[in-house]
């Protein structure tokens, strides 16, 4: 974190004391070594894509590039925002509603493979393959029940969901398939959980996901080269010191491919958070220190509609405090409030009671001016985040590398 409190310092040096401290900081010399690691530890028939939806900023994605073997898409837009940030990289398209204008797209661009998600959108890419005499490679996407897996805070499979075909409409699928000679079908997709935070667990699922494959393969009498596994690896919150064993799950991985004869199929992850979370911190300068009914209040310069994380994962997220070096700025009067060995809860400047990043948290001291530097702020943060709302700036954002 050293290098996030250098950055701060550097920040508020050249900051006016009218204009507290508000910011996104990004470690990219970090996130390169994180991505390093991650992809480094795969199995020799892996391949891994970024989810783009994490982190789509600029910035993110051309540190990745170089180091991952594709991005993923979930929208019309991002799929439009990756091509232009790296027309280069090899892109995968998925996600529910899909507009016939961003499979067409899809399509002129020569995507990578989109994962169909419905019948009719099957339908939709066949028709409009017809139309433009021009092929495509497709991944269906399936929701299969997950009998004995463990399910995690956010399970999107296994039960009714808008996610991927039902395994009673892959006969349906096969047939359209077999009659239009411009699709190519590469394999199978599944995406049925994310915040997973047991390799264990997840090598389970891994297991589920490649015998239905091997089931599936058999019974319709298909030639496959392509798995892809999801992304869903965890970042834990609540213990920030407890990241997922990504190379104890790797080394079991390999294993499990080796049992199960998947060595000549081509297994894809596309991960989002647990690329991006560590990397990002954002920072809130203390504007204001007051009690209400006995309990203690810290107002930070920025909130949830900055950084909606906390509010969405309804947890309390982690940080450390970094004092401000002690100046006080000279329209401040002379008696601030201040904390001493107190529980608060740190909040922004929202005029609603979920604008709340934090509750009761044990700080040992906070002055007025000091920065809340939210740690694990890298992924579905700024992104997800109702930043319209009340009109407040944007808060900076700063790449180190
Ligand atoms: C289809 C799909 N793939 C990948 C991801 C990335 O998941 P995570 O950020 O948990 O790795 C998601 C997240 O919702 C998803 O829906």
């Amino acid at each position: 974190m050293d290098r996030i409190t250098q950055a701060i310092d550097k920040l508020t040096a050249k900051q006016d004391e009218h204009t507290p401290l508000c910011a996104y900081i990004y470690d990219l010399a970090s996130l390169r070594d994180h991505a390093n690691e991650i992809v480094s530890a795969l199995p020799r028939n892996c391949e891994f894509y970024y989810a783009a939806k994490a982190n789509p900023e600029e910035r993110i994605l051309e540190t990745l590039a170089p180091l991952v073997d594709g991005f993923e898409a979930a929208s019309g837009g991002e799929l439009n925002w990756l091509h232009q940030c790296q027309p280069k990289m090899p892109l995968i398209f998925g996600g529910p509603g899909k507009l016939i204008s961003d499979l067409s797209y899809a399509i002129d661009i020569d995507i990578e493979a989109i994962h169909v998600e419905s019948l009719l959108e099957l339908r939709r890419i066949a028709s409009l393959c017809s139309q433009k005499q021009r092929s495509c490679r497709i991944l269906l996407r399936m929701n299969i029940g997950l009998d004995g897996i463990e399910h995690t805070r956010l399970t999107m499979g296994g039960k009714p969901t808008p996610f991927g075909l039902d395994v009673d409409a892959l006969d349906s699928a096969i047939a359209i398939i077999r009659e239009q000679p411009h699709i190519e079908l590469l394999g199978f997709h599944f995406h049925l959980m994310s915040h997973q935070l047991n390799p264990q667990r997840h090598l389970a699922l891994m297991k589920l996901y490649f015998r239905t494959f091997k089931r599936w393969c058999r019974d319709y009498d298909l030639n496959l080269s392509l798995l892809n596994v999801g992304g869903g690896i965890g970042i834990d919150y609540a213990h920030p010191e407890q990241r997922f064993d990504w190379r104890e799950f790797c080394a079991e991985l390999a294993n499990l491919i080796e049992q199960e004869s998947m060595t000549k199929i081509n297994i894809r992850f596309e991960c989002g958070r647990f690329v991006t979370a560590n990397a990002g911190c954002y920072v809130m300068q203390v504007l204001d220190i007051k009690q209400s009914h006995g309990e203690w209040f810290a107002i930070g310069h920025g909130g949830t509609h900055h950084f909606r994380t906390p509010a969405a994962q309804s947890h309390d997220h982690p940080f450390f405090v970094h004092s401000r070096s002690p100046v006080t700025a000279e329209s401040e009067p002379e008696t601030s409030p201040s904390i001493k060995a107190q529980n608060v809860t740190l909040v922004g400047q929202l005029c609603t009671p979920k604008d709340v990043l934090a509750r009761q948290q044990y700080i040992d001291k906070l002055n007025l001016g000091d920065y809340l530097v939210f740690t694990q702020a890298g992924a579905y943060a700024w992104n997800i985040s109702h930043q319209n709302f009340l009109m407040h700036a944007a808060p900076e954002m700063v790449f180190l590398d």
